[in-house]
């Protein structure tokens, strides 16, 4: 995808006009990231916005034992790093390229002179930045309410909502994250993360082949779990 095509497939910009849209792509760069390297480090200061062209990066949180917790993971025509940029504190969160990824970067003034210059721009910001403030709330549920198999079958919700593959009902998780990931996302150990997938495949739920998760009636899977 050129970076223009990329820069209007993006909720947030798809509002512009092609003129402003031409003006994006004029100001912005592109940069590639090889698999497993650090984009930026939370508590660093940010003055840049990152747009997902190709690949997949995760969103962490490492504690003082440095026990990684995964907030997101984010895939193409998603953006972050707004937060610094928004309110000028350090970077809350480290963001790790999964994938050999390409990133296209817009500095924080043109950022913000976007915003400034079209109300359209910042609802649509308001609404992405809502939708996820949405999908947190359910993930604080999720992690004080819900037992380990619940907690389980949520993490797999979010994983198909975010980078899920949906064919025929069915919903394709490609790279998968390893069970330690999965267990730090749930809130729970590996070995329940494996007991309750075998769980799962048992009842027909899920199958998986390699690195990929299939969800076999994604509807059904998340009646029974959300
Ligand atoms: P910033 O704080 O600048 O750097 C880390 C980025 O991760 C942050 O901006 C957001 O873009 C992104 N981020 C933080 N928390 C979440 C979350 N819960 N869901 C999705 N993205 C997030």
């Amino acid at each position: 995808m050129d970076s223009f095509d990329l820069i209007r497939s993006i909720p947030i910009f798809s509002v512009l006009e092609e003129t402003a849209l031409s003006k994006i792509v004029d100001i912005g760069l592109k940069r590639k990231y090889t698999k497993n390297s650090i984009v930026f480090l939370e508590e660093e200061t940010g003055a840049i916005l990152f747009i997902i062209s190709t690949g997949k990066v995760k969103v962490v949180r490492t504690d003082d034992d440095g026990k990684e917790v995964i907030l997101s993971i984010l895939g193409p025509g998603d953006f972050f790093g707004e937060m610094a940029l928004l309110d000028g504190l350090p970077r809350s969160a480290t963001v790790v390229a999964l994938d050999e990824s390409e990133l296209f970067i817009i500095n924080r003034r043109e950022f913000l002179n976007l915003i400034e210059s079209s109300p359209q721009v910042a609802i649509s910001l308001l609404r992405e930045l809502t939708r996820r403030l949405r999908k947190a709330d359910e993930q604080i549920e999720n992690l004080s309410l819900k037992d380990a198999v619940g907690r389980v079958a949520n993490v797999i919700i979010q994983l198909a909502d975010d980078v899920g593959k949906i064919k025929k009902g069915e919903v394709v998780i490609e790279d998968f994250p390893v069970q330690q990931d999965l267990a730090n996302m749930a809130g729970t150990s590996r070995e329940t993360i494996s007991r309750t997938i075998h769980q799962f495949m048992r009842h027909g739920y899920v199958d998986q082949r390699g690195n990929t998760l299939i969800i076999n009636e994604y509807e059904k899977f998340k009646s029974i779990f959300s």
